[in-house]
């Protein structure tokens, strides 16, 4: 039958899982000003549990590391219950669920510092050109700070402190998030790593916070419940790596040196085109890879069957798909409408256009 290995339970990476569907991170800003999840993610996470794996939106390690207000955390230790709560609910649907530790880096806001008022951090200095949206509405991006040497060790205890607090609060992995220009993803490229130390300049020298952050989740974590996202030709926020082939060849050696277990890969420009330029085949990482490969990027129903029958990865991780359509496991084993969600309610706050969309059975 046409899909059936996407739909089917199976065991990866040590984990049995219900089908080959993950959710891939959706950031939607419920959380309290705080960074604490609540109920309304209970709900969400748990909605969406039919999938194999959740993976959670982008939680932040300190505070001044969230791209906006009403994005969660887990800097300290009075955020680990309210994601207890997720988690138990999603484990009795059948669900894993991994949670996806960030750093904005230089796209964050002096207000969502710890102190409110510390200039957001990157690996050197730089002026995100546009707005970011803050409490007191949208504001200009401020002037990044490049780190020193003390402060990178700082963040990379804050990972190590974060991840601790994950397990606490019972998921199943973490994710490393290594994309979208954020802080790990800005010290990999070129463009936004104009570093002359050990942190900058060759390749080795660019993956070095990479290796450090992962060394610091795997003092916590097993290697096979580190997961890692990583976009290769992704233009988030216009920047990118110029020459990204050998970069993350070389960084797809390095998780597999470091025994990583799962890649999260995100297959182009994310949400906009799977074929940005500069353009090479990521065919090759996901062959290279050690452990389960999850894909993504603009995938419909067709390309997933098709993905999971030609072994181009081991699951496939759906965004928006999954935004707008709680049952998106039943809709697609089913064929039945996919429904599209309002854009306008992606960060808007509350239940609409989060927790209040029908099931097929339901509408
Ligand atoms: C509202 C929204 C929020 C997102 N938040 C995150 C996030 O927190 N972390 C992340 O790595 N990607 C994030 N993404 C990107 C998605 O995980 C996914 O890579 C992207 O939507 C492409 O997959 P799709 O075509 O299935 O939607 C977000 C996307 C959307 C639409």
């Amino acid at each position: 039958m046409a899909g059936e290995k996407l739909f089917q339970p199976c065991e990866l990476g040590g984990l049995k899982l219900q089908n080959r569907i993950a959710l891939s991170p959706t950031t939607r800003a419920r959380a309290t000003p705080d960074g604490y999840a609540g109920d309304l993610q209970r709900d969400f996470y748990t909605q969406r549990a039919s999938a194999g794996i959740l993976i959670t939106e982008a939680t932040a390690v300190v505070p001044g590391g969230r791209g906006g207000p009403f994005l969660p955390g887990l800097w300290e230790d009075a955020q680990i219950d309210g994601w207890k709560q997720v988690n138990d609910s999603v484990h009795e649907k059948g669900a894993k669920i991994f949670c996806q530790l960030w750093h904005a880096g230089r796209l964050s806001h002096s207000s969502l510092s710890a102190d409110g008022k510390r200039a957001p951090v990157a690996p050197s200095e730089f002026l995100q050109p546009g707005k970011i949206f803050t409490e007191q509405g949208p504001q200009d991006y401020e002037l990044a700070h490049a780190l020193t040497i003390d402060e990178i060790a700082e963040i990379v205890s804050a990972y190590r402190d974060a991840a601790r607090r994950a397990k606490e609060a019972d998921f199943d992995g973490v994710e490393l998030h290594a994309a979208h220009s954020y802080l790990v993803s800005a010290f990999l490229n070129d463009m936004t790593n104009k570093r002359d130390d050990d942190y900058g300049g060759s390749i080795e020298n660019r993956c070095r916070f990479l290796k450090e952050v992962l060394g610091a989740l795997l003092d916590v974590w097993e290697p096979e419940r580190v997961m890692i996202r990583i976009a290769p030709l992704g233009h988030a926020y216009n920047t990118w790596d110029t020459n990204p082939e050998p970069l993350f060849t070389r960084v797809v050696d390095i998780l597999n040196e470091l025994k990583i277990g799962w890649l999260d890969l995100v297959e182009g420009d994310t949400g906009v085109t799977r074929k940005p330029e500069p353009y090479f085949d990521l065919s090759k990482l996901a062959r290279q890879f050690h452990g389960p490969v999850i894909l993504n990027n603009l995938y419909t129903r067709e390309m997933a069957i098709e993905a999971m029958e030609q072994g181009a990865g081991d699951m496939v991780a759906f965004g928006r798909a999954f935004i707008g359509n709680p049952d998106l496991v039943a809709r697609l084993e089913a064929d039945a409408p996919i429904i599209d969600a309002d854009q306008r309610a992606y960060y808007s706050g509350g239940a609409r256009g989060y927790t209040d969309f029908p099931t097929l059975a339901e509408s």
